[in-house]
Formats: structure tokens, C-alpha cells, sequence
């Protein structure tokens, strides 16, 4: 409740010369808000907050990010903690229910998991209307939207039948992220197999053929699990912001996390490791000068960014992408594409990029998506499934954040206000009187 979190602080707001007082709200971690809900009552004023920089939507039980000092922890636990010790689906657990989960938990999951791995017949007739060069992005939106229509008892007591519905959306969007790639492959479908973990199953799902069956690698199994682990949540990013304010409406899961899928692809946020991987790609076939990439990002009069850098929130350092680079050569290795030019050209636009102050003054770091496509590049996944793999990876943060939402005895319908700029009142031409203006 967020009224058990107002301090005995004030702030002073002078309007007119009228002073008003607003209540001070303190987290757990000793963040303020200057708590506003009353404010236009009290004084017929809006707050103004573009992007909201500034605004604090909700509180949150899940997840704490201090972009200053680069931390980032779910549920409490550090994210370098997680990465290292967890699977993806303890992760899931522990971000969804709020705890780590106890070993027969963890089975109980992994069987619910593999019992709803399968898709209903009749979506995976879908894929066969999208057209070859769908962006696997808009399928997937599509797909997880389409769910709430084959299950939709799961949409009237949401809460009640949460750990089913938080399962089977886990479970079956992983099998629809392999099926659309292997749709736009124009290869058969492989089904998932029971006795294969969370991540193994997808890999397999991807990469198994009759004439060439996929080997499990341990090493890469790992790579992505713990990749996934690191996407998995992010607090009030655009992508959750969008599911909850979907969501406030109202609207089932399925399509809240639908529209947070779509609020996802976009190159600014998780679009963004794609196109990480093509800029690296462009860089390396123009022969590798990549100073001159610095160079185009620093001028204002190109429209070029060094992607895969800067962040609204971290002014530090990314603390998912120094994981994910220490991962980086032992992911290479496993799959025998050490020496991959494009990480040699990655590290050396950090070097560089680093040390110039265009980017010092500006506290532009490599972000998460900077390394991830080498990662997944090496498991061999193609770059336009990168944001795919985001969303698989987010998914048990939307879904604990839907849920927390959902259950917000404070929550209320999304609904912004704005300060009208238009013309004021003007009088009705008739059709034949309008000149054109
Ligand atoms: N390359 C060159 N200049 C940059 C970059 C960049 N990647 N990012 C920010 N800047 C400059 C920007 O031009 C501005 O300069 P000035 O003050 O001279 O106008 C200054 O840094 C502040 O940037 P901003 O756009 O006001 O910052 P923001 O907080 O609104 O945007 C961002 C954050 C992540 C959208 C932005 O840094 C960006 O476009 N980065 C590249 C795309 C990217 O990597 N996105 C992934 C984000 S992390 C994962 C996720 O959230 O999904």
C-alpha cells in the first residue's frame, strides 16, 4: 500500500502565493517521491513530465535499479548473483511468486512447463498466413494475443489461476518464438520434448533437423539461460509500462503482454541488440574502421547512434552488460566462433567510445544489448529473432508486474492528462464556406 510508505517529510509547493504541502513516500531502499495524487484537487495544477522522466507510476515489490551506482536486483538478490547460480525458470519463479523456489517447486514448474508446451493445433495453422518476411516480432505479438482466445477461462479470475496462466504463457511462448523462425525457414516444425529443461527444449525446438539433429552444448545452454536471466525484468522500462498500462484496463494478461511485446520491438528499446549486430556487421564489411562510427554518432547533423549505447536510467554503468561481456569468449568458444571479428570490433568502439568525451559528458556506457547479439549470434540465432529473445527473457518480469498491478489495492486505470496547446474555441464553417488554410 503506498500510503504505508508516506514519511513524516514534507515537500513545499508555493502556487499563487498559496503554499501547499505534499507528503514525502520513501521505498525500502531510501528513494523519494513527492506524492502528488492530490495535487490537482488541492490546486487545479498538472505535473508536465515528457518521457516521464520524473514521474513514479506505481510502487514495486519486484524489482530495484539504482542507475547511478549500476545495481540492479529482483526480488532483493543481485542480478550477478542470479546470473550465476539460477536457471532462468528459478528465476522466473522467484520473480513471479516472489521467493526462490524450493526444489519441489522448482519441479512442479518445470512440469507444468513441459505440460503446456504444445500450441493448439489450430494457431499453429496461423503461421501459415503471415507473409515470408513478417518480422518474427509482429508474429509473436499476434500469437500471445491469439492465446486469450483458446484459453479463455484463464481471463475471468486472473489471480485465482495465476500459477496456471503465468505457466502456460512461460511455456508456450517459446515454442512459438522457434515455431515462426522455423516457419520463415520453410522448415518443419520440431515439437518439444519432455525430458529437455526450459532452455535446452528451445534450442531444440530451433535447431534439430532429420538430417541433422542438434547436439546439446552445456556451455551454450548456460549462455542462455543466463541471458535470459539478465533480460527478465527491469521495473517501469517502456515495454512494462505498456503491459501495466494496458493491463489497467483491465484487458486479460495475454493481451497486456501482447502490446508490451509491441512496445518492445521498437529500435529504441529492445530493438536495439539488433541493430547492434548489424551496425557491427556494416562496420566489419566497410572494412573496420569503426572510429569513423564514433565519429558519425557524436555529430549532431547525423541522424546515426552508436547503438547498444547510453540508458535513460544507468549513468554508470549497465551492470547486465558486464556480465554478459565476461560471457562473451566462453560462449565463442563453445560454439567455435572464437576470434569472431565482430567482438573484436565491438570491444574496440567501447575502448574508444569510452575514453572521448562526447560520450563521458554524456554518460553513454554500453548497454544490454550491446554484447547480447555476439552471444546470440554464436548460438546461431538469426539477428531478426534478437528482440524475440528479449521478450522471451522479459516475459516473467510483464507477467510479476501485471500481476502486482492487477492486485494494487491503489491501482487505478492508466490515464494521463496533458495541457492543450490547440487553437481555442473557433466558430463552424459549413463545407462550402472553408477555405483551405
Ligand atoms: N549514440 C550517440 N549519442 C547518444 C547515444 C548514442 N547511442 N545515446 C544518447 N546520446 C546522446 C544524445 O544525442 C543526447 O545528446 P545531447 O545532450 O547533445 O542532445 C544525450 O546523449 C542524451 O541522450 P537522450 O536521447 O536524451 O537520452 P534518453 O535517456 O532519452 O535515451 C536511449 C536513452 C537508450 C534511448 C539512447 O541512449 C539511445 O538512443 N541509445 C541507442 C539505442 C539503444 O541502445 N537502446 C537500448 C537501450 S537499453 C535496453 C532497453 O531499454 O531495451
Amino acid at each position: 500500500m503506498l500510503n504505508d510508505f508516506i514519511s513524516d517529510q514534507k515537500a513545499e509547493l508555493k502556487i499563487d502565493g498559496k503554499v501547499y504541502q505534499l507528503p514525502i513516500i520513501i521505498g525500502t531502499e531510501g528513494e523519494k517521491a513527492i506524492d502528488i495524487r492530490k495535487l490537482r484537487t488541492e490546486t487545479g495544477c498538472i505535473t508536465i513530465d515528457s518521457g516521464y522522466m520524473n514521474t513514479g507510476s506505481c510502487t514495486s515489490d519486484i524489482t530495484f535499479l539504482d542507475g547511478e551506482k549500476g545495481i540492479l536486483n529482483y526480488r532483493g538478490y543481485a542480478i550477478e548473483d542470479l546470473a550465476k547460480n539460477c536457471t532462468f525458470i528459478e528465476v522466473a519463479y522467484l520473480l513471479d511468486h516472489g521467493s526462490l523456489p524450493t526444489q519441489k517447486q522448482l519441479d512442479d514448474l518445470a512440469r507444468m512447463l513441459t505440460g503446456f508446451s504444445m500450441i493448439h493445433e489450430d494457431m499453429i495453422h496461423f503461421f501459415d498466413h503471415f507473409p515470408p518476411n513478417a518480422p518474427p516480432m509482429s508474429i509473436l505479438s499476434s500469437m500471445v494475443n491469439s492465446l486469450c482466445n483458446f484459453y479463455p477461462e484463464m481471463t475471468e479470475n486472473p489471480l485465482e489461476n495465476f500459477d496456471l496462466m503465468s505457466a502456460r504463457l512461460i511455456s508456450k511462448i517459446r515454442t512459438i518464438a522457434a515455431f515462426s523462425y522455423r516457419k520463415s525457414m520453410g522448415q518443419p516444425l520440431v515439437y518439444p520434448r519432455h525430458d529437455y529443461s526450459y532452455c535446452t527444449n528451445f534450442l531444440h525446438m530451433m535447431f534439430d533437423s532429420p538430417v541433422n539433429p542438434y547436439e546439446v552444448n552445456h556451455d551454450v545452454v548456460m549462455a542462455l539461460n543466463k541471458l535470459l536471466i539478465l533480460h527478465a525484468d527491469h521495473e517501469q522500462n517502456c515495454s512494462t509500462s505498456t503491459v501495466r498500462l494496458v493491463g489497467s484496463s483491465r484487458v486479460n494478461l495475454y493481451t497486456s503482454i501482447s502490446a508490451g511485446i509491441s512496445a518492445l520491438g521498437g529500435p529504441l528499446h529492445g530493438g536495439a541488440n539488433q541493430a547492434v549486430i548489424e551496425m557491427l556487421e556494416e562496420i566489419h564489411a566497410n572494412g573496420g574502421g569503426y572510429r569513423k562510427y564514433v565519429e558519425r554518432a557524436k555529430d549532431r547533423n547525423d541522424p546515426f547512434r552508436l547503438s547498444g549505447f547510453g540508458h535513460r536510467v544507468y549513468k554508470s554503468f549497465d551492470p547486465r552488460a558486464r556480465v554478459i561481456k565476461a560471457a562473451c569468449d566462453q560462449v565463442l568458444e563453445a560454439s567455435g566462433m572464437s576470434g569472431d571479428p565482430l567482438l573484436e570490433i565491438a570491444k574496440n568502439l567501447e575502448e574508444v567510445a569510452l575514453q572521448d568525451e562526447y560520450f563521458i559528458e554524456r554518460n553513454l556506457y554500453p548497454n544490454v544489448d550491446f554484447y547480447s547479439g555476439i552471444i546470440y549470434r554464436a548460438i546461431g540465432i538469426p539477428s531478426n529473432m534478437f528482440t524475440v529473445m528479449f521478450a522471451l527473457g522479459r516475459l516473467p518480469g510483464w507477467i510479476a508486474q501485471w500481476k502486482e498491478m492487477w492486485d494494487d489495492p491503489d491501482g487505478r486505470i492508466g490515464r494521463p492528462r496533458q495541457i492543450y496547446t490547440g487553437p481555442t474555441k473557433r466558430e463552424f464553417v459549413p463545407i462550402q464556406d472553408r477555405i483551405e488554410e
